[in-house]
């Protein structure tokens, strides 16, 4: 079906005078994915396997036939702000630096993080409930659509930045919901911000992504397990940790804009957090859980455009506090929120509802609704481990020893 698509796209392309019209673009993508494309790369890296082309609506068709015809979504990132060739080797270089600091972290003399097991913390997670989960699921699905280009693509950010005060003034702490405005689109990016009480500047975050899109069918884009099941997981982490003492460590969520279309509000808020130096110690994302594609309690982790520290530090909260099992895996390319962070420097990890060769192939279409074949329980164990994480890293002084 994808196939069939993909092909058509190619064809309409070709015959199309408005698609030819269309301004070529500049992207990042995998150099195997782009040579097997057949796409001419204008700066490249063999190493990385990483290069950059311009591309017109016929080479991203070609590209986007490719990259499901080896069972990956997207599998190219656009590049909105000027770039040359020096931009594009300074970019090598850093990602050159930061896979070499990973390597140094796993043969370094690093053991990874001990943790031992806190009651006042397992008492926290037993609080956690999939009914909840189930409810903020049903709600976020019930917008018809969460597409950044909507005629108005903040409706469902508007109504959670509401909810999310109501929830805050209920509980009597203090914090900020703000909504955070971008120049690549028009959606807006929900951050929820719970200030340290000693160490306000210190930042442990959160995140999803809010909107969802379809490529295939239809306008409907209920997107259940893409990404409402990680939204929805923040939200029954944020009702447990605001029954809590305050932490040292500020926390932030985030609900993020147009993810389905390049990582658009992620990636600014991660080039802005940059600029200003803020201290993130780290970022979790959380974006698919409710698909158990390769058994029920068993997660990934995301090796690749991700902190190894963090991944190994959530193996540690796993063991102390959730128990599931936890296998590694790869998207093989920036494929969520934690690659904009990662981009940029800062210590990020996705744990998701299968290995990528098993994930739920209803995303991005009108039938990724509430289903027998999505399980809360399941999704559950995400919100646990996203919990257990908040309260180690928000107290104390874990941080990553490498950058
Ligand atoms: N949730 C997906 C990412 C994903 C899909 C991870 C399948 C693992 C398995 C995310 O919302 C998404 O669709 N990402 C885009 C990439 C982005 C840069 C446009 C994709 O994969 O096409
Ligand atoms: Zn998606």
């Amino acid at each position: 079906m994808k196939k069939i698509f993909c092909l058509w796209m190619l064809a309409i392309s070709m015959i199309s005078p408005v698609s030819k019209a269309v301004e070529p673009e500049l992207i990042l993508a995998d150099l195997s994915l782009l040579k097997l494309a057949q796409v001419p790369v204008l700066w490249k890296d063999e190493e990385l396997n990483l290069g950059y082309a311009k591309v017109d609506f016929f080479h991203q068709s070609l590209l986007s036939y490719w990259t499901h015809s080896q069972g990956r979504c997207g599998g190219f990132q656009r590049i909105l702000e000027p770039f040359d060739q020096i931009q594009a080797q300074a970019q090598f270089d850093f990602f050159q630096a930061r896979k070499e600091k990973e390597d140094f972290y796993m043969r370094g003399p690093f053991n990874p993080p001990f943790i031992s097991p806190k009651p006042e913390i397992a008492e926290a997670i037993d609080q956690l409930k999939k009914e909840e989960l189930t409810k903020w699921v049903q709600w976020i699905t019930s917008f018809p659509s969460r597409y950044h280009k909507l005629e108005d693509p903040n409706k469902h950010v508007r109504q959670l930045a509401d909810k999310l005060q109501k929830i805050l003034e209920a509980s009597g702490r203090s914090g900020r919901v703000e909504m955070i405005d971008h120049t690549s689109t028009k959606q807006k990016t929900l951050r929820l911000i719970l200030s340290g009480s000693t160490r306000p500047d210190e930042i442990v975050a959160l995140g999803a992504h809010f909107d969802s899109i379809v490529k295939y069918g239809n306008e409907l884009a209920p997107g259940a397990d893409d990404d409402a099941s990680g939204s929805a997981n923040l939200l029954e982490v944020l009702r447990i940790l605001l029954t809590q003492a305050p932490l040292e460590r500020s926390v932030e969520f985030f609900w993020y804009a147009g993810e389905e279309s390049g990582l658009l509000g992620s990636t600014e808020i991660a080039k802005a957090y940059k600029k200003q130096n803020k201290k993130v110690i780290s970022v979790l994302q959380l974006d698919m859980t409710l698909f158990p594609g390769a058994g029920l309690n068993r997660l990934a982790l995301m090796r690749d455009f991700s902190s190894a520290w963090l991944n190994q530090t959530l193996k540690s909260i796993n063991q102390a506090y959730v128990g599931v099992e936890i296998v590694d895996s790869e998207c093989g390319y920036a494929c969520s929120d934690h690659a904009a962070w990662y981009k940029e420097g800062f210590a990020s990890a996705m744990p998701f509802e299968s290995t990528f060769e098993t994930y739920n192939k209803d995303i991005h279409t009108a039938n990724d609704v509430i289903s027998p074949k999505l399980n809360f329980d399941h999704s559950l164990q995400f919100s646990k481990l996203a919990l257990a994480y908040v309260l180690e890293l928000g107290n104390g002084e874990l941080q990553n020893p490498v950058y």
